[in-house]
């Protein structure tokens, strides 16, 4: 696949999403339910064209949207994307600035459009440090698509997996405290249910672009038993046909959960 060519997006308006012309693939097996996507090398590729790095997040909303619209094609029930994590803070001020006013930015323009695909938008996320009108608009969008069942969409903004754990601890702790919680009772559904998203279904294929291979902090509850695809494309320049590509490694890969089969082959 040869990386779409790069106009600059004040030029261009963002591209209407088609569905038609691109089907996708006979799958070998069910759909995994719950995709989690890393959109990991806006800057490299920004700075492969010799362009600040915020242009490459720019460019990453239409590969973010034309795999959303590949997922649903699909038949994916759950998609998680990683937008921001709580380690993104470490960036320049401008950067995070940028990447604060963006993600608004792509919530107003595009939550329509989620909204038409019978996408249910859900925000995975800590409230302290980010901005409150980027939560605002989070709301706005949850709001809107509540009533969607076609696939929801997880919007991971300062999400850390690890943070994720301590908040559902700090919630259980105050409700043990409170006496409405037995520790003894406390099992992997009580952890679930206390996450950003309660009872989010594990995740089954994780997918990291930009060639590292690496969880950078996502999904670490959810993704226990997950089959990791990592792709070297940068996140600009992927498309739903990675994600379809990597939906098809999925289905190559034996999930044996930890259980084993007695097959001597000799
Ligand atoms: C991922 O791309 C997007 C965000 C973290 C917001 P990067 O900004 O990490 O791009 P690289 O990995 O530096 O190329
Ligand atoms: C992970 O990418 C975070 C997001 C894609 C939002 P990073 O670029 O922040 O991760 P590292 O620094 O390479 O581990
Ligand atoms: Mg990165």
């Amino acid at each position: 696949m040869s990386p779409k060519p790069y106009t600059h997006p004040d030029a261009v308006p963002f591209k209407p999403l088609d569905w038609t012309g691109l089907e996708p693939p006979r799958f070998a097996g069910p759909v995994p339910n719950h995709v989690a996507v890393v959109m990991d090398g806006n800057g490299r590729w920004a700075n492969k064209q010799g362009l600040p790095r915020t242009e490459g997040h720019r460019v990453g909303v239409d590969a973010m949207l034309d795999v959303i619209a590949g997922a649903v094609q699909a038949g994916v029930k759950h998609l998680s994307v990683y937008a921001f994590s709580t380690e993104n803070w470490k960036r320049s001020p401008a950067e995070v600035r940028f990447l604060m006013g963006f993600n608004r930015e792509v919530l107003h323009r595009h939550r329509d459009q989620l909204n038409e695909w019978g996408v249910r938008v859900r925000w995975a996320g800590r409230r302290p440090k980010l901005w409150g009108s980027v939560i605002k608009d989070l709301e706005a969008a949850e709001r809107l698509t509540r009533e969607n069942t076609t696939m929801t969409l997880q919007m991971c903004i300062n999400y850390g997996g690890r943070w994720e754990v301590v908040d559902a601890m700090r919630e259980m702790a105050e409700e043990v405290a409170a006496g409405r919680l037995r520790p003894s009772a406390i099992s992997e559904k009580t952890i679930a249910r206390h996450l950003y998203v309660p009872n989010l279904p594990d995740v089954d294929l994780f997918i990291r672009s930009g060639g590292e291979q690496r969880t950078s902090n996502f999904m670490l509850w959810e993704s226990a038993y997950a089959e990791m695809v990592f792709d070297d494309a940068l996140w600009p320049e992927f498309t739903r046909e990675n994600l379809w590509r990597a939906i098809q490694l999925f289905h190559a890969r034996d999930r044996r959960y930890g259980g084993a089969v007695d097959k001597p082959t000799a």
